[in-house]
């Protein structure tokens, strides 16, 4: 069955903060206190900290609105891998969530499609929900190749099946409005989304949440979220802010 974007009922929004490689034990302690202050909504909520702070996140957390996870996951399920941390270590962390294929991975670590690919299979078996970033560059977008760029880094997600497709969560981060706060237009990023939709639509997975990422604050949040195929949002610098990033989360 066809569905045409838009036309179908809104699927429950997903903010996701990405602390990147910030924080120390006391920072997160007050920013997960303020987080801890959420009465919830309806909206799922969740953060990705680095590794070494997931307990902390797991105890922080507890009983409250939102999940947690990490920033990345090998694609290996174990064995010498030195530094690496499998997607079984952190289902049994208890995370939730992992970002797969962020821009600053695929860039300072040379990821490669196939391999963010792997990496959602193997988050995946592990019973997590992957989160696949895709986005181009400045130069990519300036040369009119946004589309294709996001077709090329989606195309072996898409490999990977209806039933997997239909588990996971494409997050559009176009690499120039990431921590630069230039944020695309709610018309940009919603031309990118219909995109994607399309194409998830085309393997059976037209209901998947899309998140758009780069510079989201709480004042530009709303004209986003009201674009038809923006699903929510996936938070860098505006979610070490607990009052900054739970304005989003109401948005
Ligand atoms: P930003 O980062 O919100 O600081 O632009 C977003 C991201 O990289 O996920």
């Amino acid at each position: 069955m066809h569905i045409m974007p838009g036309l179908v009922a809104r699927k429950q929004r997903l903010v996701i903060g990405n602390w990147k490689m910030n924080g120390s034990l006391a920072q997160n302690a007050s920013l997960l206190d303020g987080l801890r202050a959420y009465p919830g909504g309806a909206c799922d909520l969740a953060v990705c900290v680095p590794y070494p702070y997931l307990a902390q996140a797991a105890y922080g957390l507890h009983n409250t609105a939102f999940g947690f996870g990490a920033q990345d996951v090998s694609q290996h399920d174990q064995g010498a891998y030195t530094g690496d941390v499998s997607a079984a270590m952190l289902a049994d962390m208890g995370c939730q969530w992992v970002l797969v294929g962020h821009s600053e991975r695929r860039q300072h670590h040379a990821e490669t499609d196939q391999q963010v690919a792997n990496k959602a299979q193997a988050a995946l078996n592990a019973g997590l929900t992957p989160v696949v970033c895709v986005g181009e560059t400045l130069a990519e977008q300036s040369a009119g190749h946004t589309l294709g760029v996001v077709a090329r880094q989606l195309a072996p997600v898409l490999a990977l099946g209806a039933d997997a497709v239909n588990q996971l969560v494409v997050a559009y981060e176009p690499v120039w409005a990431i921590g630069t706060g230039k944020t695309a237009t709610p018309q940009q990023a919603q031309d990118v989304h219909a995109a994607i939709r399309a194409s998830l639509d085309s393997v059976g997975a037209g209901q998947v949440r899309i998140l758009y990422g780069g510079s989201v604050n709480a004042g530009n949040a709303a004209s986003l979220f009201a674009m038809p195929d923006i699903d929510g949002a996936l938070v860098g610098g505006a979610s070490l802010q607990a009052s900054e990033f739970l304005a989003i989360a109401a948005a």
